[in-house]
């Protein structure tokens, strides 16, 4: 089967659109169901082939009888106009036909569908498979690493997985409502449920940069709840892994920066590993140790820029209006103070 080229795309805010910061990866921009690059992709967009298929030829058959009896039985000319036409009563054969036929095939499509749930569902992590746990938050994706002890927010590192042995098992909660997570060329939609954990999987085929989007209205800023998977060659994601872990505190030499952003209220809502008891264990916000290391601000609002970070901090409500995150009214000077030391966590 020919996979057709923006049939469906799902056109996501102009602001992702923009070049990452990453360039060097590609960055598949539509994300197009009809372009699957991960197994669970693929074994979906397979089915809803088939399902297109079926459907379309009871959609031509049903379609083409109606239109040659409305041609063939059409009025007919002023002498025949009132009288009765001729007057079929039941047919067994053509009563058992339409009974069974459609029977059948609502069996048929019952059974593959399962089939397909089954393999994506069922499929067990191979024990070296990366596990990552991703909660969903009012308006942003918490994600962590536990096996490596990595807290970041908004975009997924991943290996890609061009022989289709790596994957990645992602563990998905939730910290306040229902949201849905959606990678659509990586895998169909799985909901993120309050006291509950779901699971999903994928394995993407080339290096690049997914997006995603929330897929359960969740609130205001639903619609730019945007997640992001950069897929990596395995090696640039073990360096990336190894960059995470780093105390990017440790390297700065802004420390009277940091005593003003440690002296802020900033430090209740987000964590800096490193930083100290004051954020430490601070969840409500995204973990910024490494927030130098993202592409995008505010859950893929606008992209991370020194421009931006400074209009974000000043007043997050102009570009997400409704975020929970509230203008601090902070002074010009605590502003550029602030902004300084955020642009030191790389
Ligand atoms: Cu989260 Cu919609």
């Amino acid at each position: 089967m020919t996979r057709g080229r923006g049939i469906l795309p799902l056109l996501i805010p102009a602001a992702t659109l923009q070049a990452a910061a990453a360039a060097a990866l590609p960055e598949h921009r539509i994300t197009n169901i009809f372009q699957p690059l991960a197994t669970p992709a693929e074994s979906e967009y397979n089915i809803a082939m088939l399902i297109f298929a079926i459907t379309g030829v009871i959609f031509v058959g049903v379609a083409g009888l109606i239109a040659y009896t409305i041609w063939r039985f059409r009025q007919p000319s002023d002498a025949a106009q009132h009288q009765e036409p001729p007057q079929v009563y039941g047919s067994n054969q053509i009563e058992v036909a339409w009974t069974v036929l459609p029977i059948l095939i609502v069996f048929v499509l019952i059974g593959v569908s399962a089939r397909v749930i089954a393999a994506v569902e069922n499929a067990s992590p191979p024990q070296a498979a990366l596990k990552v746990t991703v909660i969903g938050h009012q308006w942003w994706w918490e994600v962590l690493y536990p096996d490596y002890n990595i807290v970041t927010a908004n975009e997924i590192h991943m290996p890609a997985s061009r022989d289709g042995k790596n994957a990645t098992y992602l563990q998905l909660q939730s910290a306040d409502v229902i949201h849905s997570f959606w990678v659509p060329q990586l895998s169909g939609k799985t909901d993120l449920i309050p006291n509950r954990t779901n699971f999903m999987w994928m394995d993407p085929r080339e290096p690049g940069v997914y997006v995603g989007n929330c897929a359960e209205y969740c609130g205001t800023q639903h619609a730019n709840m945007l997640l992001r998977v950069v897929a990596e060659d395995p090696a640039d994601f073990k360096r990336w892994t190894v960059e995470q872990q780093k105390r990017s505190v440790d390297d700065t030499g802004a420390s009277g920066d940091r005593a003003v952003f440690e002296s802020l209220a900033c430090v209740n809502c987000h964590n800096i590993t490193g930083l100290g008891k004051a954020s430490a264990g601070s969840k409500f916000g995204p973990d910024l140790t490494h927030l130098m290391s993202r592409q995008s601000l505010g859950s893929g609002v606008i992209t991370n820029t020194p421009e931006n970070l400074r209009a974000w901090v000043n007043d997050p409500q102009t570009s997400k209006p409704g975020c929970l995150m509230p203008s601090m009214r902070l002074t010009p000077d605590e502003l550029t103070k602030v902004v300084d030391y955020l642009e030191s966590l790389r």
